[in-house]
């Protein structure tokens, strides 16, 4: 592409406090950052990713007085664990800010002084309530219509309405911002931008709050050391959130004389990336700091719900957090990545576990695939065929599957158009199945003794296929798309292509084959290699006998049958859609057909084995298995809880 046509694209990630390692929801929202930012690339945009680190105030000071360290030092060896984290994640960003770094406070000074000459910040008095850990003042009008954020406190003081922690009464001398003189201009913007913020619904929370009054803001404190001095009033330090958000336009030249050009190239920023705990700050606070600066306002703000651990919010304070170095340890980087963005949906909380997380790469990257590729590629190689050549006419089977493949790539862009990224996936992994389903059904592995030609189209075809799949899923899986288009021998660089010139459903590429080992490791694989135990070998060897060990792996679920139908081509099968609760639904197959219709099932709750590895029945995939007493006639009888229980609740 002419660099005259490339667009610019400015994301940004939040920044992370310097107080701890990054967790999986701070991996979260910087893969949603990486992921948009390389489908820019690949569409051949001129990309600036900005994450960083939020390293002042009260928080960081008291962390860490703790464990008697200077603040910055404290910090520096957290900042070193982001960027190792981020570097073993593929996280390729532009920039990393530390809100310590001399421009950044510089900046912010200049900030503060240009607000000032306009009359947009003045000192008075403050009195209120204050939350040290989420670094946020805690307003009267908070606490009327939330009663229950009084109750229980020993002296009064009102809970956080965000962590539910006590706060503290602040009382001093402070700056303030002219917040309230923003409210109207700002209402004025939301009615004129209803699609700012992604997911829309979002967006009320935030007019609800405006609407209800805007009071000015205290943006500085005497009684926090830990903070960017006011300029000429060093008693004073910026609130830190005043400092943080003014990250994302002094990261790009704002306050700096010699980087005017590239500020004036890269703002407003395309996309803003944010947990939808911090959203007001976002879309109240920044908004108004950009108005009083005659700034543009962000394009857009892409919120997105919590990573959750059963019920809760994974985080710090909790202690539930998990670390995405053990899980790139266990799984790597790329099937982490595929996970977090094909299951966690932008619009709500997600729940997160490690049996889904194996369930996931199992199925959906090994079999789904992993397997396709292998198979395309073992088939030619067993038959002493490398080179592929796309042939001067399709057969109709191929000319329809190209129709699919079409389809799909329309509605790619659709859904990354709408920031719909688990949709994005679904729909690709529909795709995928289709291609398997186009291989499987011709039984190429036949074909080669009896029609060379067709055998050919059926490989040639594949590999059309997995070429667009490859090229798609490079910014969710970088490293293994690279490797699967190798293996195809598609060179992928962002130098020489973009994805409009790569032709992504023109089937006249020819292609180069080689074996590579298996793209994904299913996690069931490693565990049957791993030793077993002595104790359990012994077990092993008694007849029947198993340790609690081996009781304890198997997951037994109470799950409703939200579905219920008879597989045609079967005597014995039902196949049912069965639902987990927090654990999700998995399509199960069971052999019942005799005993039980459809209809005698739906509704119903029974015992599922959770953690079988998948298999195949009837070409379909069965993700469990439902737990049947067998009688000596071998008459089958489902097995349900006396009383209705919680789907998803395990037998013990
Ligand atoms: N420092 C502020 C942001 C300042 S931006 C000018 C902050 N930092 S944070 O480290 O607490 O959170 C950073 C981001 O991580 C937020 O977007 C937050 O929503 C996200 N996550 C933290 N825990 C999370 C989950 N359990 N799940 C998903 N994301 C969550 O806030």
């Amino acid at each position: 592409m002419s660099t005259s046509k490339r667009k610019k694209f400015y994301v940004t990630t939040p920044i992370y406090y310097g107080t701890a390692k990054p967790h999986l929801g701070s991996l979260y929202s910087t893969l949603l950052a990486d992921f948009v930012a390389r489908w820019n690339k690949l569409k051949g945009n001129d990309v600036f990713f900005l994450t960083g680190t939020d390293e002042h105030g009260q928080k960081i000071a008291d962390a860490a007085q703790k464990v008697g360290k200077d603040p910055k030092k404290f910090v520096d060896s957290f900042v070193n664990d982001y960027k190792k984290t981020w570097q073993a994640y593929e996280i390729d960003y532009t920039k990393f800010i530390r809100t310590t770094d001399d421009y950044h406070v510089k900046a912010v000074q200049q900030w503060i002084r240009d607000l000032q000459q306009k009359g947009d910040i003045y000192k008075s008095m403050y009195e209120g309530w204050y939350c040290t850990p989420c670094e946020t003042f805690v307003t009267a009008k908070d606490i009327p219509v939330r009663p229950e954020l009084v109750e229980g406190s020993p002296n009064g003081s009102p809970r956080c309405p965000s962590c539910s922690r006590e706060t503290h009464k602040v009382h001093e001398e402070t700056y303030f911002f002219k917040l309230s003189a923003y409210q109207d201009k700002l209402l004025e913007f939301y009615k004129n931008n209803p699609d700012w913020v992604v997911p829309k619904e979002r967006l009320n929370e935030v007019i609800a709050f405006v609407k209800s009054g805007l009071k000015d803001l205290s943006i500085s404190r005497t009684t926090v050391k830990w903070g960017i001095p006011f300029p000429d009033d060093n008693e004073h330090v910026a609130y830190v959130w005043a400092d943080a958000l003014n990250n994302y336009i002094t990261a790009i030249g704002y306050g700096q004389e010699k980087f005017k050009k590239d500020f004036a190239k890269w703002w407003p920023a395309d996309l803003q990336i944010m947990g939808k705990d911090i959203i007001r700050f976002h879309a109240i606070y920044w908004p108004a700091f950009l108005m009083a600066l005659d700034l543009p306002l962000p394009k857009k703000l892409l919120v997105h719900g919590w990573i959750k651990i059963g019920e809760q919010k994974m985080s710090k304070s909790l202690g539930n957090v998990v670390d995405p170095m053990n899980l790139l340890k266990a799984y790597g980087a790329d099937p982490v990545r595929y996970y977090l963005i094909r299951k966690m949906a932008i619009t709500h909380d997600s729940p997160f576990s490690i049996q889904d997380l194996e369930q996931t790469i199992t199925s959906d990257l090994a079999n789904d695939l992993g397997n396709l590729l292998s198979r395309m590629v073992s088939l030619a190689d067993k038959h002493g065929i490398y080179e592929l050549l796309a042939p001067k006419t399709w057969s109709a089977d191929a000319l329809k599957l190209q129709g699919e493949c079409v389809s799909a790539v329309k509605d790619f862009y659709t859904y990354m158009d709408e920031y719909n990224f688990h949709m994005v996936l679904a729909r690709l992994w529909k795709y995928i199945n289709q291609v398997n389903a186009f291989f499987h059904s011709h039984e190429p592995w036949k074909l080669v003794k009896t029609d060379r030609d067709t055998f050919l189209e059926i490989l040639c075809a594949t590999a059309q296929s997995l070429r667009t799949v490859g090229l798609l899923l490079w910014p969710t899986m970088p490293n293994k798309m690279e490797e699967l288009l190798k293996s195809i021998g598609v060179v992928f660089s962002l130098d020489h292509n973009t994805i409009e010139e790569l032709e992504l459903c023109n089937w006249n590429h020819n292609f180069m084959l080689t074996k590579i080992p298996p793209l994904f490791v299913k996690p069931e694989v490693k565990k049957v290699t791993e030793q077993p135990k002595e104790q359990e070998k012994k077990a092993a060897l008694v007849d029947d006998i198993i340790t609690i060990d081996a009781v304890a792996k198997v997951q037994l679920l109470v799950g409703t049958i939200d579905h219920c139908e008879e597989v045609a081509e079967s005597e014995k099968l039902l196949k049912m859609t069965v639902n987990f609760g927090e654990k999700g639904t998995r399509q199960i197959f069971a052999g019942i057909k005799k005993q039980y219709t459809p209809e005698d099932l739906i509704g119903k709750q029974s015992v599922f084995v959770y953690n079988l590895k998948p298999r195949k029945m009837m070409g379909m995939e069965s993700q469990g298995m439902m737990l049947l007493a067998k009688d000596a006639d071998g008459k089958l009888q489902c097995i349900a809880p006396v009383e209705k229980v919680e789907n998803g609740t395990r037998l013990c």
